[in-house]
């Protein structure tokens, strides 16, 4: 969708990245770490100080204590961490619970590990869980629950109610927890509660993150898993043969940027507030049924107030119709029939692009 983003000049709001960099000082981080340094493979779990940074990061915002020596792992971005995650947990013919519309690389690293993902499905309007779903989906077979909250595509964050019954789930039949937290910061209602902090579950979850959402460097692919000091090192284990190592001079940068005040996260979260705001107005008043986000930067909105097309048919079209790339859902189901109606935008962009998509997608109806 990008490419045809790119090809066309349309407004790209398919792929989920911030259209501006992130914060200065960062940046000029990791530019002085390539003249001065480090540029060689660094350590196999990360710069001890960016595993220090991360611990740091845990305890500040969510009273998480983890040892940066033993139970931090830095990985080339949360993707890596949650296929590195799979490939140590599952065994062939395991299986993998998922929330569904399930983020794409879900379902590919459940395969690459010979597991079965096994989704449970969000149903619009209220994206809510279904916990009587979710228990009837943990079986004998299943090694993991994947979870992810803030949760893309649908903008869900999972309740304390919600994940206490997960929680009491997991435990009872004895199931591991992957939790992706990569839009951690980007909360507008509800407040996000990693599940590793839940009695019991510290001892059985990795909780997965990245810099490049929290600190708008998507391409640096600096992600990081943290959790027992066992389970760490199992993925550890796996990551050394799929990259060993990667970006050792944005690391020190990365550690820059979580140590940023808490100011940096408090607007990077009410900025985005706002152009979810901005997209929600917009997409109700082109005709579209909004399904208002309560976490991460993207919206997903029911077509059948502009189109017959299904989502796949609009997206291909929206780009010389309107000149706005979108996402259609489907991509997000084992049976793309379930998410044919619905699309999604992502709002990182700056607000006078907002502005525009959403003057183009009037033109629409
Ligand atoms: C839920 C989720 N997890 C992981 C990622 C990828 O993170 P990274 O770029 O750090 O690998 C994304 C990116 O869109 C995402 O939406």
């Amino acid at each position: 969708m990008s490419a045809l983003a790119a090809s066309t000049g349309a407004i790209n709001l398919g792929q989920g990245f911030p259209d501006t960099d992130g914060p200065r000082e960062v940046a000029e981080a990791a530019a002085a770490a390539v003249l001065n340094g480090p540029n060689q493979y660094p350590p196999g779990p990360g710069l001890l100080d960016l595993r220090t940074a991360i611990a740091e990061h845990q305890a500040r915002f969510w009273g998480i204590t983890v040892d940066p020596e033993t139970e931090v792992l830095v990985t080339a971005g949360a993707t890596e961490a949650i296929t590195a995650a799979l490939l140590a947990l599952c065994e062939p013919g395991d299986e993998v619970v998922a929330l569904e519309p399930t983020y794409d690389a879900y379902r590919a690293a459940a395969a690459m590990a010979h597991a079965r993902l096994v989704p449970v499905r969000l149903v619009p309007p209220s994206y809510a869980l279904d916990i009587d779903a979710l228990g009837a989906a943990i079986t004998s077979r299943t090694r993991v629950l994947l979870l992810n909250s803030p949760h893309n595509p649908t903008g869900t964050v999972l309740s304390r109610a919600e994940l206490d019954a997960i929680a009491a789930l997991c435990i009872e039949r004895d199931v591991l927890v992957v939790t992706d937290e990569v839009y951690e910061h980007m909360v507008y209602e509800r407040e996000h509660i990693p599940i590793s902090t839940l009695p019991g579950m510290a001892e059985r979850t990795i909780t997965i993150s990245s810099a490049g959402k929290t600190l708008s460097f998507t391409g640096w692919k600096i992600g990081w898993a943290t959790g027992p000091a066992e389970l760490v090192e199992a993925v550890r284990t796996t990551k050394q043969f799929l990259t060993y190592v990667s970006g050792a001079p944005f690391q020190p940068a990365v550690a820059v940027g979580l140590r940023l005040p808490d100011a940096y996260f408090e607007e990077l979260r009410a900025d985005l507030e706002h152009k979810r705001d901005l997209l929600c107005a917009g997409l109700d008043a082109a005709g579209f049924a909004v399904y208002r986000p309560k976490g991460t930067y993207f919206i997903t909105a029911g077509i059948r107030g502009v189109t017959d097309l299904n989502g796949d048919d609009l997206c291909r079209e929206l780009p010389a119709r309107c000149g706005v790339v979108a996402v259609p859902t489907s991509v997000f189901h084992e049976n793309p029939a379930d998410g044919a109606d619905v699309i999604r935008l992502a709002f990182c962009k700056r607000t006078e692009v907002l502005d525009e998509a959403v003057a183009r997608l009037k033109a629409l109806a």
